[in-house]
């Protein structure tokens, strides 16, 4: 049993503390906000994670997790502490660091023993040697410390499956002792461990970033030319993936990703090669593939219903990101619907979960309680996020609700041959001739 402190209760320093401490280590959280603590402290949890509230529960009721703001009850006893903060995206793609450099200044001038400090942030390479430069500054008196970089890979929605099973745990440090007692803290995950400095940790997390955004526009670039060709992605991404040297993940075609980390991840990367006088051109159309699959949603619409969308009514379902999170950042979404109101259509839009973020987030929008509200007198239906209660709607129902019979299917979660049998105009992504294939 190890002593954890994490700074940050966000999706990672929540999952990362309260899974640190279900592993049988005391973990006291500390965030900032006052509101956050208070709600943990209740059993309310800040963000939306399946299955999150109950490991919280159990091991605060075990004593093993508490919440705080104080970070000397935070500190007291930790050996080890995680710096969990957000790192959104500045001026330009590249990440802010204030909040890292405030968790920094405070542990610096807080801790009265030695620490181990983990950045578990994603922070552009070279972050882990300027976090060490303000706490050595920012103390009082000398006390030693070590810098760890220990990246996270955890995906939203799966994020206690994926902490609880990683593929690997990369550590990076310029302290071989300190990065093999932070291995330690890993090893009931029975996962490899990597250790290496801490330059190298921080781009392992960015690459791995970025190459996963850059699968998904890859098969976003095939199901365009899928299209033109009267191919089907959805079978492309199969025959390809059972390569074991590809992979059968991250190839599913749509309106691209949208998320707190490809996003701003890929930008961050660009932006670091960009200062370094490199041409990141590869990140660069990674992304430009990206927005370019939002504004084909438009463009799908227009292709069925004519240039002119004004006084058209545009239903959208799904909001999130992504399914099984309530996450509204960088989401598809969001473009998708100013794109369609410059237009000139009318939005709707549902989502199981993340409507009450959406309403902070998503102007101009007629927030629905169900789909078929949201098929009620629409023109178009279009899938923006692949939950699974769109995948058995009552169709025949949502036929009759809506004003035309066209779906755009944004997360190609439908069969084009049974939807043109139901009685729909479908367009998927890449999926075949206008939804048909070769031999229809
Ligand atoms: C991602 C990384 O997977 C994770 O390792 C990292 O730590 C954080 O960023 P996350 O953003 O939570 O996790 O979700 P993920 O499941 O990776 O999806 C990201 C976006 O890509 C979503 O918008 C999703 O809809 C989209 N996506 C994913 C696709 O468009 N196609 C795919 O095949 C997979």
């Amino acid at each position: 049993m190890r002593n954890i402190a994490v700074v940050g209760v966000g999706y990672v320093g929540l999952v990362t503390g309260t899974c640190f401490a279900d592993l049988g280590n005391k973990v006291v959280a500390l965030d900032i906000s006052e509101e956050k603590i208070e709600k943990l402290q209740q059993g309310i949890m800040p963000i939306y994670e399946p299955g999150l509230a109950e490991v919280v529960k159990r091991n605060v009721e075990a004593g093993r997790l508490t919440f705080t703001t104080n970070y000397t009850e935070t500190l007291k006893d930790a050996e080890f502490v995680f710096i969990c903060v957000g790192t959104p995206s500045g001026v330009d793609g590249e990440a802010d660091l204030q909040y890292v450099r405030q968790a920094a200044e405070t542990i610096a001038q807080e801790m009265d023993h030695e620490l181990i400090i983990i950045n578990k942030s994603t922070v552009p390479v070279g972050t882990g040697d300027w976090v060490a430069e303000i706490i050595h500054d920012a103390q009082p008196k000398p006390i030693p410390f070590s810098v760890v970089s220990c990246p996270e890979f955890l995906r939203e929605g799966s994020a206690l499956q994926d902490f609880m099973n990683p593929d690997r745990t990369v550590l990076g440090s310029l302290n071989v002792e300190a990065a093999d007692k932070v291995a330690q803290l890993h090893l009931p995950l029975r996962a490899p461990i990597i250790v290496t400095d801490l330059r190298t940790a921080e781009m392992i997390k960015y690459a791995s970033n970025a190459f996963l955004a850059t699968k998904i526009s890859f098969i976003n670039e095939i199901a365009n030319i899928c299209e033109a060709l009267g191919a089907d992605v959805k079978e492309v991404a199969i025959g390809m993936g059972v390569d074991k040297r590809i992979g059968p993940r991250f190839l599913d075609a749509g309106v691209g990703f949208g998320g707190s980390c490809f996003p701003k991840d890929v930008l961050a990367l660009k932006h670091m090669a960009t200062v370094q006088g490199k041409h990141p051109q590869l990140l660069e159309a990674v992304m430009d593939i990206n927005y370019y699959q939002r504004k084909q949603v438009v463009l799908k619409i227009r292709e069925l219903l004519g240039e002119d969308l004004s006084g058209k009514t545009i239903g959208l379902l799904g909001l999130a990101f992504k399914p099984n999170t309530d996450d509204m950042r960088d989401a598809p979404s969001i473009v998708v619907t100013e794109l369609l109101i410059e237009a000139g259509a009318k939005v709707k839009g549902y989502d199981p979960v993340s409507m009450d973020v959406a309403r902070r987030v998503i102007r101009g929008i007629t927030f629905c309680k169900d789909p078929y509200e949201v098929a009620q007198d629409a023109d178009v239906l279009v899938i923006m996020t692949e939950w699974n209660e769109f995948k058995q709607l009552d169709m025949i129902r949502v036929n009759k609700l809506m004003n035309q019979p066209i779906i755009i299917d944004g997360r190609n979660i439908y069969d084009p041959e049974i939807m043109t049998e139901q009685g729909f105009m479908y367009r998927g992504f890449g999926r075949g001739y206008n939804g048909r294939t070769l031999d229809d």
